[in-house]
């Protein structure tokens, strides 16, 4: 059915890395927009494994498939910045209902800010559920085995980016 709106959607996150996990919501959301964003959000106040350009540079790699999927960086409050990119929608990966509180609370803000945006929640392929970039990079580090849910180029940087880590430390 042709409407003649361009639907967009913004998919925000830290994504520090992207995991297949991610991915999977990425291809969920590719389906129900002309246009999705997947946006990194730069936040000062956190030390993450990855910068902000490793990582958008890593989402681009791993997203070079879809057409209409643009990766890029954002700054401040990301209904501001859906707002800026002209979308209807927030998209959300659901795994859990130990996610489901604080990603309410995030999307009754964001619609307190803009509320003409509506959060939209995707539930990932069930092999996901449990995949997170924290659990896998404390997995990784401690030298479990995570090459089936991260593309192999993250699984690569993954691994140099953690031996760089250990020859930080004194210990
Ligand atoms: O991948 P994450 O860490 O779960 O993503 C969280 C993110 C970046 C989507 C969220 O922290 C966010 O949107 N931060 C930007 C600041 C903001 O808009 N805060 C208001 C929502 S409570």
């Amino acid at each position: 059915m042709a409407t003649g709106i361009t639907r967009v959607g913004v998919y925000p996150g830290s994504f520090d890395p992207v995991t297949y996990g991610h991915l999977d919501i990425v291809e969920r959301a590719a389906k129900l927009f002309d246009w999705l964003y997947v946006a990194v959000l730069r936040n000062p106040r956190k030390k993450p494994c990855f910068s902000t350009e490793e990582r958008v540079e890593m989402l681009r790699m791993a997203t070079a498939d879809y057409p209409n999927v643009v990766c890029e960086s954002f700054d401040g409050l990301a209904a501001e910045y859906a707002r800026s990119r002209g979308a209807q929608a927030i998209v959300r990966g659901l795994r859990a209902v130990s996610d489901f509180e604080a990603e309410f609370k995030m999307a009754a803000m964001n619609r307190h800010l803009e509320p003409d945006i509506e959060t939209v929640f995707l539930v990932p392929a069930g092999q996901y559920t449990f995949v997170s970039s924290s659990v896998i990079r404390e997995v990784a580090a401690f030298g479990g085995d995570v090459r089936a849910l991260v593309p192999d180029f993250v699984h690569e940087r993954l691994m140099e980016r953690l031996s760089m880590q250990k020859g930080e430390r004194p210990e």
